[in-house]
């Protein structure tokens, strides 16, 4: 039980005839200050019930309170403030850490459906974007804390392998690119093809309309068309996988957009069945003006299908294949409005299930205040950025720890490490602007930080000699540790409000409170005196460390035992 938990039972017991329990639980309040105690109860709420002053039922009720979980029960004017009794919740708890260990927080409401997350979905032929980044890395995280609830994550990567933009690419290399130049830098001579035919292309409109033929062909299954297609998805996905390495991101589907191609056919037909589809100037379109959205353009005038079409098609595939309880999918805001479409067409088609599936948004992030654009060859490259945060946690390690053995590894994990909850840590929702000396920053709200005070919490452990076999756990009373406990003891709760909302920053600020916590204990109180209570203040800090490196798997960050 939480404090909240336990309060509420307290007053239950006493006002049974006038609340319910949910009732008490709605009213209790967290104090803003730790001298108002640790939940407080407003007694207004009883006035009416009572007839009488609400200073009065407050001083009543506290006396009527029998239970043994407080300190002691404060009547400040309409309010009933409870002292939890630390001693007894700090042992509770302790105990429950050294029971559960890294399953500490588990449950098991997900009952092992399974929910697909769309993510990462980077474009073939295109370097791998920071927008990439973030929905690999929010999406990886949501994976973790679903499985932690006992959901089954299906980490999908959409590739976007399929599209006009391959016409484009055929026309442009085949005019201007060579074998050797691919080669020898698949990427970034890929991306130099495809931003020199959007160059071209502003004046000379012919070349639009050869990219249209040659998806078309790509479409149709003309063989040089798909040979080349092939080849560019083979050399691209090699650049892709060393970042997903780096990140150390897998995946259960590779299934990009082009294994929908020959599962078109069913998606228009169906549309037919129900006279969903209708003509405007040769193309094929669903009305959407039901649901206050434009219509959605299924097929071209050429016969060549969207986006949209790919997306309705891998729903429908999914939910055959994995028979979801929900279905995610972890893109940035400004795709919101088809997300919107393509939720409002499957229910067009009676599709029910639409109504599980959820786009999981995410902001934009900037550069100087501006967006960041392929098209226009401004990228900021990412396998890059990883590099530099890299060496400058080498550096930093060099100086601090110079005899570290396993040096190269830390300094990769912490790196790695520095870049990713740099993303998850602030609602996914905010845009920010990137700098990499903020990226790589070591101090204050930042991974290293996070796994530095695991870190030390583990050396502490090793000094102390901790068994957590044999540890006698007695309760821990002082407002230092009391802190740490709390945040302890609300685990479980952080766990689900981070998978209810999509959100791993829950779980970034969890591990960034807890680490600051642990840190003022350290610094406040003498863990390792010989007294009575050393047993305890160890099993503390070894909950911090469980509770640290689980915070950080979730977010798919290493935490190293010594750096
Ligand atoms: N490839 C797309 C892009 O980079 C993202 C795909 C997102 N997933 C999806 N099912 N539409 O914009």
């Amino acid at each position: 039980m939480n404090n909240k938990e336990i309060v509420a039972q307290a007053i239950y017991q006493v006002v049974k005839e006038d609340l319910t329990i949910e009732q008490v639980q709605q009213l209790l309040e967290n104090p803003k200050s730790v001298d108002h105690g640790d939940v407080a109860f407003p007694a207004f709420a009883l006035a009416k019930a009572y007839r009488k002053a609400p200073q009065q039922i407050a001083a009543e009720l506290a006396e009527k309170i029998a239970d043994t979980s407080f300190e002691k029960i404060e009547v400040v004017g309409p309010y009933l403030n409870f002292f939890m009794d630390k001693s007894a919740i700090s042992a509770h708890v302790l105990a429950t850490v050294i029971k559960d260990k890294n399953h500490y927080g588990d449950q098991t409401i997900g009952n092992q459906q399974a929910v697909p997350i769309d993510m990462s979905s980077p474009n073939i032929a295109k370097p791998i974007s920071m927008g990439h980044l973030r929905s690999t890395v929010i999406g990886n995280s949501i994976g973790f804390i679903l499985e932690k609830i006992g959901y089954q994550p299906i980490r999908i990567n959409h590739l976007g392998d399929w599209g006009t933009q391959f016409g484009k690419l055929i026309v442009a290399y085949k005019k201007w690119g060579s074998e050797a130049a691919v080669k020898a830098e698949p990427i970034n001579e890929l991306l130099r093809l495809y931003v020199d035919f959007h160059e071209k292309a502003e004046t000379d409109k012919q070349l639009e309309d050869e990219a249209r033929a040659w998806f078309k062909k790509l479409e149709d299954g003309d063989p040089e068309a798909i040979q080349l297609w092939q080849w560019f998805r083979d050399e691209s996905m090699k650049e892709f996988n060393k970042i997903y390495d780096m990140l150390e991101v897998s995946f259960d589907s590779l299934n990009g957009e082009a294994f929908y191609n020959d599962k078109m056919t069913e998606i228009v037909e169906l549309l037919e069945e129900k006279h969903l589809l209708k003509e405007d100037q040769g193309a094929e379109i669903v009305d959407l003006s039901a649901y206050d959205l434009n219509p959605a353009l299924i097929r071209k005038s050429d016969g060549a299908t969207l986006y949209i079409t790919r997306d309705m098609a891998a729903a429908l595939y999914r939910k055959r294949n994995y028979d979801f309880a929900k279905s995610l999918y972890v893109v940035g805001n400004e795709q919101s409005y088809h997300f919107k479409q393509l939720k409002a067409v499957l229910k067009e088609m009676d599709f029910e299930w639409s109504d599980q599936m959820t786009h999981v948004p995410f902001g934009l992030i900037t550069k100087d205040g501006k967006k960041l654009s392929t098209r226009k060859g401004k990228i900021v490259l990412l396998e890059e950025v990883l590099n530099e945060a890299i060496a400058s946690a080498n550096a930093q390690i060099t100086e601090k720890n110079p005899n570290l053995v396993n040096k190269e590894e830390v300094a990769k994990q912490v790196g790695v490490g520095a870049v990713v909850f740099h993303d998850l840590k602030n609602d996914r929702l905010n845009n920010f602007d990137f700098t990499l000396e903020e990226v790589v920053r070591f101090e204050g709200e930042t991974g290293p930080y996070v796994q530095y005070s695991h870190a030390r919490a583990m050396s502490i452990l090793e000094k102390g000699g901790f068994d957590a076999d044999t540890a006698a756990i007695t309760g821990l009373a002082d407002a230092d540790s009391w802190e740490v406990i709390k945040l302890i003891q609300r685990y479980p709760e952080t766990i689900l409000q981070a998978a209810e909302k999509y959100e791993p920053s829950v779980i970034a600020k969890h591990a960034i409170k807890l680490a600051q916590a642990f840190n003022k204990y350290y610094a406040n109180v003498k863990i390792l005196a010989e007294d009575s209570q050393k047993d305890a203040r160890l099993a503390l800090v070894y909950a911090v460390t469980v509770l640290l490196k689980e915070d950080l798997r979730l977010l798919g960050l290493h935490a190293p035992d010594k750096m």
